[in-house]
């Protein structure tokens, strides 16, 4: 029998990837394509919807043409895309009416806080478990119908479509048939509850969005329709969408209540499966929903911190310390410690659990002895630190202190951060064989959404560990080097207010 294979889309951040899957999980091709990041002005971060799905159509053209494989091989495709990110299009021409404002813009964060003055931090708490916050979809959404003339009189016409960047890819993917999202991109929005599992008509309210332009809320695993586009010569039916933090999570095999998965990327985003019910977080954490899948939903601890990778960018690009990211780990290696220094990178502000959009980067500590390589040091040390900061809220939140995490994303291959976590956390820290768990996510899905595979068990029978670190400092140690990052931290708070 001719073999057949799963197409994951995977939309990030910085670039859209494609990967396709064998039965194995084996990742058999695989393309990627950066797009630009416009910066209008301090602190806004936009992309152009049309480039995203150029450039998602290209790499997944790409795959296919690389693998060698008929279209027909491809049993379903499952989408995956950066969360709250925002678009706005016309219903009719498909053509949007802004420029994406991707979830990490900070535009609107003066209107959070007017809301949070209007006390409507523990109802917005309640329904969707998100922390009031410029990061999620709903006052992007709100900003657009504001700032873009004649788009609110649009959209209370029902003329506009809103979307996460799943339900923009699946609209034209589907040539405009399916205006859908699934329920873990809905619970990124602001505007969903996360118990009715519906659209919140008091939260549609509150930030003046009209219903008519919401997708409808769909699982994130089911056979939604077919693909319906140029790009693609047969219809392949689309059946899967999943944000992808929570893609990565079922990806990392995180499916038992308690487990636990970490995503090194430009942020670092710590997840921890809750179960059947969302857990409320006494520590500023998010409760969001994980996946719906087989009429099950399963909800999840979220930690968005939103410095973590791309402060290495920084130092190669901003600092020029060096010239390729890998170099970071000799570098970071050819000292024996910091020398003392601390560095807190709240480039843009600091996400989980300081919440703390007026904090501003900070190096403390610096001697005349300092080099660039204990300031490599520190920003490797300083991603591990924010990570164990939300392991720590995790634990505090649940009473539950897991033994181990898996991890994810560009600089786990960066073994001296992954023993530092180690140490640091006190947790073995498990680094996978298959690396790209986002993309895995999104397949396993959707290939169980069309019986490619079976059950999360079997699928599970495939995957194998590649390396596991385990701690091995003293943990009276790693306590002292955590007061002095909170020390850093706390001078780091504030900054700009
Ligand atoms: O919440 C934002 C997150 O989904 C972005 O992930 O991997 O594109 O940086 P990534």
């Amino acid at each position: 029998m001719k073999p057949k294979y799963i197409l994951a889309l995977d939309q990030g951040t910085t670039s859209s990837r494609a990967v396709l899957f064998n039965s194995r999980c084996e990742i058999v091709s695989m393309s990627q394509r950066p797009f630009n990041q416009q910066f209008p002005q301090p602190g806004w971060v936009e992309h152009n919807p049309l480039e995203i799905w150029s450039t998602q159509s290209f790499v997944m053209e790409n795959v296919v043409n690389k693998a060698d494989i008929e279209w027909s091989d491809i049993e379903a495709l499952g989408i995956t895309n950066q969360r709250e990110t925002t678009v706005v299009w016309d219903r009719q021409t498909s053509e949007p009416v802004y420029n994406a404002i991707v979830w990490q813009d900070r535009r609107t964060a003066d209107y959070c806080d007017v809301l949070r003055e209007r006390g409507l931090t523990e109802r917005i708490r309640e329904k969707t478990g998100l922390i009031l916050d410029a990061y999620f979809s709903a006052t992007k959404i709100r900003w657009i119908l504001d700032n873009v003339p004649g788009a609110r009189a649009r959209a209370e016409r029902g003329e506009l479509c809103f979307g996460t960047v799943d339900s923009w890819l699946a609209w034209r993917l589907s040539g405009g048939r399916l205006h859908i999202t699934d329920v873990s991109n809905a619970s990124r929005t602001m505007l969903f509850d996360i118990h009715t599992l519906d659209w919140d008509d008091e939260l549609l309210d509150l930030f003046d969005i009209p219903r008519s332009m919401l997708p409808e809320v769909v699982p994130t695993s089911a056979v939604y329709g077919t693909t319906d586009c140029p790009q693609v010569p047969v219809p392949i039916p689309i059946a899967s969408l999943a944000g992808d933090q929570q893609a990565a999570l079922f990806g990392q095999q995180c499916i038992a209540p308690f487990s636990a998965k970490t995503t090194y990327g430009t942020g670092c985003f710590i997840m921890l499966n809750t179960g059947d019910r969302p857990h409320a977080s006494a520590n500023n954490l998010l409760a969001t929903v994980a996946w719906q899948l087989g009429g099950k939903t399963t909800y999840a601890l979220e930690g968005s911190v939103f410095v973590g990778g791309s402060v290495i960018q920084w130092l190669r690009d901003g600092l020029k310390l060096f010239s390729s990211s890998a170099d970071s780990e000799p570098l970071a290696a050819s000292v024996e410690d910091t020398g003392g220094v601390y560095l807190v990178p709240a480039l843009t502000g600091l996400g989980a659990p300081y919440w703390d959009p007026y904090a501003r980067g900070t190096i403390v500590g610096i001697t005349r002895g300092t080099t660039s390589a204990h300031i490599t040091r520190a920003a490797l040390e300083a991603i591990a630190f924010e990570v164990d900061d939300v392991v720590r809220a995790m634990a505090a939140d649940t009473g539950h202190t897991s033994t181990e995490m898996r991890v994810d994303g560009g600089a786990v291959a960066n073994s001296l951060l992954m023993q530092f976590q180690a140490d640091l956390t006190g947790v073995r820290i498990i680094r996978p064989s298959v690396m790209e768990s986002t993309a895995l996510g999104a397949a396993m899905f959707a290939g169980l959404a069309v019986g490619f595979w079976h059950s999360t068990d079997e699928i599970c029978a495939l995957l194998k560990p590649d390396r596991t670190f385990s701690p091995e400092a003293a943990p009276a140690l790693m306590e002292q080097r955590r007061k002095r990052w909170h020390e850093a931290v706390r001078r780091s708070r504030h900054w700009i207010e």
